[in-house]
């Protein structure tokens, strides 16, 4: 990669940043297609001064993560209606086409990530799919499955959130002693449960898991958490965290470039970068 006075520049904002596996995955996207753009991690303390800095340092595009996704909506000048009904932005398009003053522009992709991994294996309309956890993610993949003319329950380890974010959506929530009791097709895992270095835990309890056809979960380090591990010996098909991390990027790299991304080359580039 040769850097010099036309390359494109693009970032991932967030704190912490320095272990994402973004820079990667699009940096190889950007060689895959011999596209002049370098992406860079930027730890943001304060997301306001930082959508400034890229905007004034002439930034194309930026990923938004932890803790900056709801925050940052206040600073961007546009916000686009899905992001703005999940309330959380994790995407940032600077249009400089008026040649006056840059537009910021924010997007969500996180929803449409979690519905083409789930796509790659199952037909969302029509079906049941229960969602573990009441956080952003949470929210995010839940929309995603309404949008795509699914029916959603929410179970929470804090019922209460559970409840209010199946109220905002627009869907039903059940507690997590009471999963049993209902048929899903799709069971999700939003929560940080079963992420090194607590890979021996599972969010839920693992004799409801034959009831189910595929199981995603959303943490990808172990790969294989124990929930998926015992999923697939139910005979589940299972989706492990990498495929909604790389179609969130798929999403965020079309809207930068305009272009068909390279999907193959962004998953083989995140596989690279977990085994460090
Ligand atoms: P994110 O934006 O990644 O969704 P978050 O908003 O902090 O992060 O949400 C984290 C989710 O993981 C929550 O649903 C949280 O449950 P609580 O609402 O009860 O806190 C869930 N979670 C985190 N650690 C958990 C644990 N040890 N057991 C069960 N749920 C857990």
């Amino acid at each position: 990669m040769q850097i010099n006075g036309s390359t494109q520049l693009f970032a991932i904002v967030g704190n912490p940043v320095r272990h994402s596996l973004s820079p990667a995955m699009h940096n190889a996207a950007f060689a895959a297609l011999s596209i002049n753009g370098v992406y860079v991690p930027i730890e943001a303390l304060d997301i306001g001064e930082t959508v400034k800095g890229l905007t004034s340092l002439g930034f194309i595009g930026a990923s938004v993560t932890v803790p900056h996704k709801e925050t940052v909506m206040q600073y961007l000048d546009d916000i686009d209606p899905t992001a703005k009904a999940i309330g959380a932005v994790n995407t940032l398009a600077f249009d400089r086409s008026s040649g006056v003053a840059t537009r910021v522009r924010g997007f969500n992709t996180d929803w449409i990530g979690s519905n083409r991994a789930l796509e790659d294996h199952i037909t969302l309309q029509g079906s049941t799919a229960l969602v573990l956890g009441a956080g952003g993610a949470a929210k995010a993949v839940a929309f995603g499955l309404i949008e795509a003319g699914a029916r959603v329950y929410i179970a929470n380890r804090t019922e209460e959130k559970a409840f209010r974010l199946a109220d905002a959506l627009n869907c039903k929530a059940v507690k997590l002693s009471e999963i049993g009791s209902i048929t899903a097709e799709i069971l999700i895992n939003t929560t940080s449960v079963g992420m090194e270095p607590n890979d021996d835990q599972i969010p839920l309890q693992p004799d409801v898991l034959p009831g189910f056809t595929v199981v995603m979960d959303i943490v990808y380090a172990p790969l294989e958490t124990r929930l998926l591990r015992e999923a697939k010996a139910c005979n589940c098909k299972v989706i492990d965290g990498l495929a909604m991390l790389k179609y969130q990027a798929v999403e965020q790299f079309r809207i930068w470039t305009g272009q068909e991304p390279p999907a193959a080359v962004m998953h083989q580039a995140l596989l690279e970068g977990l085994q460090g």
